[in-house]
This record gives C-alpha cells, sequence and structure tokens, in this order.
C-alpha cells in the first residue's frame, strides 16, 4: 500500500480526485456501486468522456446496512431510498444512454456482466468489512487488464472496514488519504503467444525484403 501524499491542509472530494485521476483514460464503460443520489455519477459524467456508467444499487434497506457508517453519519438514514432513487434518475436524465442503474445488490450486479468489462469500477456501498471484501472480489475479475478498481471512505471509523480489507486483499493499492479513496491498477498479464505472433509479423516483412 503506498500513500500519495498533496501538499495542503484542504480535504477533496473523492469526485474531483477521481476526475484527475482518470483524466486522459479511455472509459468505454465504468461501474459505481453506491450511487445514492448519484453526486458521484453525475460529476464523473459531467467532466470525463465516460462511454457509459452503470450505477449498481439496491435503493433497498436491510439489516446489515441499517446499522453501518453511513446510516450513523446520517445522510443514508434519513433518506427515503424510493425518493432518492426518482430523483437520482432525473438528475441523470441529460446523460441519455450514457447513465444505467442496475438496481440489485452489489455481487449480483457484478455477476451480471462478464469478467475483463471494465475500465474503472469505483466501490461506495455498504463499508462494513464483510461487505467491501465481498465487493473487492465481486468486482476485481470484471475490470480489464490495465483499468481501475477503487473506491471511497478510507478512514478509521466504527463500522468501516475498508482500510481493514483494501490491507488483507490488495497490499499494493494506492491511497490518497485527502479524498480518502483507494485505488488500484489491474496490471497487464503478460503473453508470450502474442510476441510470439507480433515477432513471426515482423520476420515475414523483413523477409519480403530479402
Ligand atoms: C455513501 S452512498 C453512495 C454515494 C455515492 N457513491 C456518491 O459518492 O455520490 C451508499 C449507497 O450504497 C448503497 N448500498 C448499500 N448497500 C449496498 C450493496 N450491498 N450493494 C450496492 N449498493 C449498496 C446505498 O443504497 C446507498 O445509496
Amino acid at each position: 500500500m503506498y500513500f500519495v501524499l498533496e501538499k495542503g491542509f484542504k480535504m477533496r472530494t473523492h469526485t474531483s480526485f477521481l476526475v484527475d485521476l482518470l483524466k486522459g483514460s479511455i472509459l468505454s464503460t465504468v461501474a459505481e456501486v453506491g450511487v445514492f443520489k448519484g453526486d458521484n455519477a453525475f460529476g464523473l459524467l459531467e467532466s470525463l468522456p465516460i462511454g457509459l456508467l452503470i450505477g449498481v444499487d439496491p435503493y433497498r434497506r436491510y439489516p446489515a446496512f441499517d446499522d453501518n457508517l453511513s446510516n450513523k453519519t446520517g445522510v443514508v438514514a434519513r433518506a427515503d431510498l424510493k425518493k432518492v432513487k426518482k430523483q437520482m434518475l432525473q438528475r441523470m436524465k441529460p446523460f441519455g444512454d450514457r447513465f444505467a442503474l442496475s438496481e440489485n445488490f452489489s455481487e449480483d450486479g457484478a455477476a451480471m456482466f462478464s469478467d475483463e468489462l471494465f475500465d474503472f469500477v469505483f466501490i461506495d456501498g455498504n463499508h462494513y468489512y464483510d461487505f467491501v471484501c465481498a465487493d473487492i472480489k465481486a468486482w476485481l475479475p470484471k475490470v480489464k487488464q490495465g483499468g481501475i478498481l477503487a473506491g471511497h471512505d478510507f478512514v478509521n471509523k466504527v463500522n468501516c472496514g475498508v482500510i481493514r480489507a483494501t490491507t488483507e486483499l490488495l497490499p499494493d493499492c494506492a491511497v490518497n488519504l485527502k479524498a480518502k479513496v483507494w485505488w488500484w491498477e489491474k496490471p497487464f498479464v503478460e503473453d508470450d503467444s502474442f510476441e510470439e505472433v507480433k515477432e513471426k509479423e515482423v520476420k515475414d516483412v523483413v523477409d519480403q525484403f530479402k
């Protein structure tokens, strides 16, 4: 795990950090786990050339979420999730086909997609340790080689298992404490057969010069 330090005392939003992180990347397909009012999804779609952002959120109360970090801080606890979903969809309308909602729990949402499909996946759903571990395990295979898996709330708070989950599962991830974001770039798998084919192609061309 390595910490990317920024000068100054000011915290920054995860969205502004992600925009900087992803600037210049190819972003055909992106997923966000935990959409809520769509603040982050809106900011990313507004600022980056994302082809399609799929938001995965059940917009449903369930026991393991009712007493989690977000609820304790009050924002999600007080919300009428059906109403929030409706307002979020209305807000996303200007983006047309660039936004789609998958109204599912994270793992079920991930299971709908084939592996190595996403350029970027952002995890910001249930922050309990077990859930963050499950999110990482479910979404990591869905990220393309060279793509990025990231998440929010890398913080030391009661009921927040993000630090423990990422330390255990992705010990070589990067962290920006001001934005409370962790991220991990999926390495390319070396493919010798590709090299061999390319080498042969070059040889064939060179042979023509003889
Ligand atoms: C902190 S809010 C997301 C905020 C949003 N990412 C942003 O930055 O604008 C958390 C959201 O996660 C959703 N959520 C809770 N449990 C989930 C799960 N198991 N899978 C997917 N989403 C979940 C909640 O319904 C809630 O809308």
